[in-house]
């Protein structure tokens, strides 16, 4: 595992630190209130060290994608109010990350205090990474930290140029957030014990090739479904109703299905049946069917029994298990039985000594939705970043951190 320096490895004690967070949490369109906080629950352990320590806390973060401009719906004001909750403490907020008014409210906090900025991502300067933004961002600041593993795959000037300026010194820390990551992920694609799966969901091959294509490098078992299910079924020849296909991809299958089928040393296993609907909705008319029985009305919408079946016969003799999307489209209930199943058994597996590696967004609501949040290993705060980390790839946030 990478050995960066850590927020324990340097006396933090009243210092002013800055802390790169990924507070980017899903709002409610109507209401604006944060639908799931569990980014925010996993930054808890290095803010509540720092504030323990008499640090001044000053937290930065984006919010969405504003292209720049001041969105107001994506003010981080509503991660403040929320933090404030969480830390049993007033959590200041300025409405701005740069400047003079941004100076003076971090030279007014007080030892164990926190203060978050306004949502980087209102200037463009933050994606571009920016030198003079980055100076702004360290100004008065003593240490910086980086806690913000989802937003480790992006080059930013929060992330990587202000990084940088504290690397120069010696004071640019991970959190314990970014060291549980990297810990578990590592763990899982680095550090593993036989035998390893490695189980794929989502709707789309394009993003995953470079996943997929690491992970039959090492995996004994890559167990395929959701959405992209159908891609691969067309690429093999197989009528797929009206289920959704990633067109684009149908020759990139292919050569998956090829290359992993013969050359690698990979069980690669793809869904022997499905359950498929002719509608996507609450208590559908769900019908079960083979691959090779799919009739043109019919939408695939969740694995079938034959193949919850058989990823649970591999998951059973499993010792390393990475997960990275649902089976199928799992927010609708009775579409949600072969994620269930599969959670099910890789939470058994878990319990039996098995490491358990969840990734993405929609795996952990997923879990969440089946009330099993506690029964895996680890579930990663990223999206993207697990992705790019798990494809093999260095991040670059990553980079931009002193090691030991
Ligand atoms: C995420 O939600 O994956 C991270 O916060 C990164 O967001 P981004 O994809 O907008 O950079």
């Amino acid at each position: 595992m990478e050995d960066f320096l850590t927020i324990e490895d340097i006396d933090v004690t009243g210092k002013t630190v800055l802390l790169r967070g990924d507070f980017n949490v899903p709002l409610d369109k109507q209401s604006g209130q944060i639908t799931d906080q569990r980014r925010l629950e996993a930054a808890l352990p290095t803010i509540e060290y720092l504030l323990l320590k008499n640090a001044k806390v000053i937290a930065c973060s984006h919010m969405g994608r504003p292209k720049g401009e001041k969105v107001p719906a994506l003010s981080l004001k509503i991660v403040a109010d929320k933090f404030s909750q969480l830390v049993d403490n007033p959590v200041k907020f300025v409405d701005d990350c740069i400047g003079e008014k941004v100076d003076k409210a971090k030279s007014e906090l007080n030892p164990g205090e926190m203060l978050i900025l306004e949502n980087l991502r209102f200037y463009p300067q933050e994606k571009a990474n920016d030198v003079n933004f980055s100076q702004q961002l360290a100004r008065g600041i003593d240490i910086y930290v980086n806690d913000a593993f989802g937003t480790a795959h992006r080059a930013h000037a929060s992330t990587v140029g202000v990084a940088n300026i504290f690397k120069e010194k010696g004071l640019s820390l991970a959190g314990f957030l970014m060291i549980k990551e990297i810990k578990y992920l590592s763990a899982a694609i680095k550090h593993y014990t036989r035998p390893v799966i490695a189980i794929l969901g989502g709707s789309k091959i394009k993003g995953k090739i470079e996943l997929i294509e690491n992970f039959s490098s090492f995996v004994d078992s890559l167990l395929i479904g959701g959405g992209m299910v159908y891609t691969f079924l067309k690429a093999q020849g197989y009528n797929i109703g009206k289920s959704i296909l990633d067109e684009d991809s149908i020759p990139v299958a292919r050569n998956i299905l090829s290359h992993i089928g013969r050359e690698a040393k990979v069980n690669f296993i793809i869904p022997a049946d499905s359950i498929t609907a002719e509608q996507i909705k609450e208590h559908a008319d769900c019908q079960v069917y083979q691959n090779d029985e799919i009739p043109d009305q019919a939408i695939g919408v969740d694995i079938g029994p034959l193949t919850v079946k058989i990823f649970k016969q591999a998951i059973e003799n499993a010792k390393t298990i990475i997960w990275n999307g649902p089976m199928g489209i799992f927010e609708i209930d009775c579409f949600a039985e072969g994620t269930r199943q599969v959670a099910q058994a890789v939470a058994r597996a878990t319990d039996q000594g098995a490491l358990s590696v969840l990734g993405g967004g929609d795996t952990a609501a997923a879990v969440a939705k089946f009330d099993m949040e506690d029964n895996f290993s680890h579930i990663s705060t990223g999206g993207g970043a697990s992705l790019e980390y798990m494809s093999g790839r260095s991040l670059p946030a990553l980079q931009a951190l002193n090691s030991r």
